[in-house]
């Protein structure tokens, strides 16, 4: 008995030790999957790659000194949050939370992207209020729920303080530490995270095998009945599956009346200041108008970045505020016309898919992953198969399939707009 009072204490110490190192250890570390992406992987736009002509793999001393800042939990007010933190290689530089958490554990509105392939998009957010990924990194430190720093000049004085960046600057750019050279060093590390190389991309170079027939059907539903390719195109410039365009497809339309918050953003939001649409988009209600914050237009209420479609399978949940939870959710949403307010994209109908056209499109998705995530991916995608088979709540049959509104007195989601479910349809090509 008297050796036990001694072990509880012991136990308890050890375990608030252990507590205290976990909280430490969450800043991700820069393991296999940080470092630069081989540049002779499968479907590497090569071209395109080099007409942007922007630092990258040619300039190896930025990419090294922008990954020791990306880990670098220092940059952050309180010492706590890093890139990675949001961005985590390990998690296909995500945080596989809906929307994200910074500093002292505060719930930012939307959800992180990857930045896997970032470098491909013509701007940078969900509404693309940073124009190059070298603006880009320098908002979220100093947004007060992210990384919560006050100016740029505290980053550069803690910066300074710690031995090895001041010569790491020096040796990168030629100068001291600076807040656009930081910018600039994290921007040429992130253009080194190309991540294509998937069976689809062997597939386009001429091995057929690469895709089984359910994943070719699959990319002609894409194509075709689908109409995904309309808005996630794919092409020699486009090669992460974006127009790279803003659209409403309905996402935030269930939980906000757009003309108000429009009127309230008006009065509020400085459009011209990127750091006031920062804070608006992180932290207020005002983020569901999305691009309108940027623009002002009408148009842009309630439009987000088309996002790319490569590694699906590490990025989970979906869509700018990570309302959906599976990959059939995000196409049950399309197959029934999204979700209608007036300012919904004239792209979004209703699709009429079935549910084994739906899967042929999941699993087809699935072979955009790259090989470096592709054990991750089949994991989560096998998860996510289970949780369709039971948990649908955006599956709504009759809308899809136009039934709604006949068997209403056309008084369905699209009204009379609905066509004739029993015609046969010209835009199924690719359909069976
Ligand atoms: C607290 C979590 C958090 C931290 C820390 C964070 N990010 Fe993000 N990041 C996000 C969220 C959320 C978005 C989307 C915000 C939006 O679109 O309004 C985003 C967007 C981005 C994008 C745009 C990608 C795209 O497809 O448009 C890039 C690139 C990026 N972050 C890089 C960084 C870098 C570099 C850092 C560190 C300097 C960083 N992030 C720190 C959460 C975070
Ligand atoms: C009218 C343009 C448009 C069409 C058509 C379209 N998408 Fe999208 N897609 C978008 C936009 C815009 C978003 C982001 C919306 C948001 O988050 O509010 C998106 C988001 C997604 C996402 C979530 C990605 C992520 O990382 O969060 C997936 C998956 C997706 N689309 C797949 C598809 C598929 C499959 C189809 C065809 C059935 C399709 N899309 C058709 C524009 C479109």
């Amino acid at each position: 008995m008297k050796t036990r009072r001694w072990l509880y204490p012991a136990a308890l110490i050890g375990a608030a030790a252990a507590l205290a190192a976990s909280a430490r250890a969450e800043l991700p570390k820069p393991g296999a999957l940080a470092k630069p992406a081989p540049e002779t992987q499968a479907g590497f736009p090569r071209a395109l790659y080099r007409a942007t002509g922007a630092d990258g793999y040619d300039a190896p001393d930025k990419v090294a000194l922008g990954e020791k800042l990306f880990f670098d939990g220092r940059l952050s007010a309180d010492g706590t949050v890093s890139c990675a933190t949001c961005h985590d290689p390990d998690k296909g530089f995500t945080d596989h939370r809906a929307t994200s958490q910074g500093i002292k554990s505060q719930k930012g509105q939307r959800n992180a992207p990857t930045v896997l392939n970032a470098l491909y998009n013509d701007s940078q957010f969900w509404d693309g209020r940073a124009a190059h990924l070298e603006d880009q990194a320098k908002l979220p430190i100093l947004n007060p729920i992210e990384m919560g720093q006050k100016t740029p000049a505290d980053v550069v004085a803690a910066l300074e303080k710690i031995p090895e960046y001041p010569p790491a600057f020096q040796k990168a750019f030629g100068h001291p530490v600076n807040y656009d050279d930081l910018g600039r060093a994290i921007a040429a590390y992130e253009r080194t995270q190309t991540a294509t190389s998937s069976r689809f991309d062997r597939f386009l170079a001429g091995d057929e095998g690469q895709l089984n027939p359910q994943e070719k059907r699959g990319w002609a539903l894409f194509n075709g009945k689908g109409r995904c390719m309309s808005c996630h195109a794919f092409n020699p410039t486009q090669p992460t599956f974006s127009d790279n365009k803003f659209h409403n497809i309905g996402v935030s339309a269930h939980k906000q009346n757009f003309p108000d918050l429009a009127k309230k953003a008006l009065k509020l939001v400085d459009s011209g200041n990127a750091e006031a649409v920062d804070r608006a988009a992180i932290e207020t209600d005002l983020s569901e108008l999305g691009r309108f914050l940027v623009t002002t237009q009408p148009k842009d209420i309630g439009t987000f970045k088309t996002p790319g479609l490569r590694n699906l399978f590490v990025t989970q949940p979906y869509f700018h505020d990570g309302s959906q939870a599976t990959v059939w959710d995000v196409i049950d949403h399309y197959n029934k016309g999204g979700v209608q307010n007036p300012f919904l994209d004239g792209g979004i109908t209703r699709l009429g898919l079935t549910e084994p056209e739906i899967d042929d499109l999941v699993v087809f998705l699935a072979a955009l992953s790259s090989d470096r995530y592709e054990a991750a991916s089949k994991k989560e995608l096998a998860r996510q198969r289970t949780v369709s088979r039971t948990t649908r709540p955006q599956r709504d049959t009759a809308a899809a399939l136009g039934k709604t509104a006949l068997s209403a007195g056309l008084k369905g989601p699209f009204g009379d707009v609905a066509p004739n479910a029993d015609l046969k349809d010209p835009s199924r090509i690719g359909g069976r």
